[in-house]
């Protein structure tokens, strides 16, 4: 199976990416909605909580963790590497490369929670693989409450991203990261407020990608993950609202099984 977890149901975005480009691996997911937001938690905390979701991933008989998480990714990353043996993945990476290799100017904008920009850690990667890049990051902590009340189309959100942008936009970026699980959701906005010329990168998509490439080139890890088009999903905690978002995010009817840490 292929474990994949959240702080909520923003993951969701990275399960309907695995779903269409690995049909018919079998996914588990674990969704923190008890403890979420992630966003504007401390590192610590956030290690710890994603320790508890890969055990319990772990436990249900997943052979590769997946964090679809960008505030897990950017703080737990290198913790989890050091205490579990199953090959981890992060969504930073992907979207890092995919950037770089899509940029013409090399001016690279990333919105993400608090807690993903005050890492640094997109920055950091960046500027690793191309030391002559210039990045600029925004937070846009209100984006995520927005998604999860369902508000992707509505005039205020619309006028929120566009004041989040304005910055990034004075700074004539060519290529903007969505470094967090919920801004698919509302790519079209963003996408729109950005500008035509600035190619939109979904984290989602890229990290399904490079999941893909990694079994295509590991067939002794791929032959220990079924193949049978399950996916079961657990979550911490559900409201209906959570039960109504999820089926929006994922696209298709959906049952969450509930279960405590
Ligand atoms: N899943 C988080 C992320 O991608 C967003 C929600 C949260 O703050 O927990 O950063």
């Amino acid at each position: 199976m292929i474990g994949i977890f959240d702080s909520g149901i923003g993951g969701l975005t990275v399960v309907r990416a695995v779903m269409d480009r690995l049909p018919g691996y079998d996914i588990v997911y674990f969704g923190d909605i008890a403890r979420t937001p992630y966003g504007n938690k401390s590192p610590e905390t956030v290690i710890e909580y994603s320790r508890q979701n890969t055990d319990f991933l772990i436990r249900q008989g997943a052979k590769i963790i997946v964090m679809a998480c960008n505030t897990a990714s950017s703080v737990a990353t290198e913790a989890l590497k050091e205490s579990c043996s199953l090959p981890i993945f992060e969504v930073i990476t992907p979207a890092v490369t995919h950037a770089l290799s899509v940029t013409r100017k090399s001016i690279i904008g990333v919105i993400g929670t608090r807690a993903t920009i005050e890492s640094g850690i997109y920055e950091k990667k960046i500027k690793n693989k191309n030391p002559g890049a210039s990045v600029f990051s925004a937070p846009c902590p209100l984006l995520v409450p927005l998604v999860e009340e369902g508000w992707l189309k509505r005039p205020e959100t619309r006028m929120i991203v566009k004041k989040y942008l304005h910055p990034l936009k004075t700074r004539q970026i060519d290529t903007l990261i969505l470094g967090c699980t919920h801004y698919p959701l509302l790519k079209p906005i963003i996408a729109h407020k950005i500008g035509r010329r600035v190619t939109v990168i979904d984290s989602s998509t890229t990290i399904a990608d490079d999941i893909r490439s990694f079994l295509d080139a590991s067939p002794d890890i791929d032959a220990t993950l079924t193949k049978n088009s399950t996916a079961v999903f657990y979550v911490s905690d559900i409201t209906k609202q959570f039960q109504k978002t999820a089926a929006a995010v994922i696209r298709q009817p959906i049952h969450l099984k509930t279960i405590r840490l």
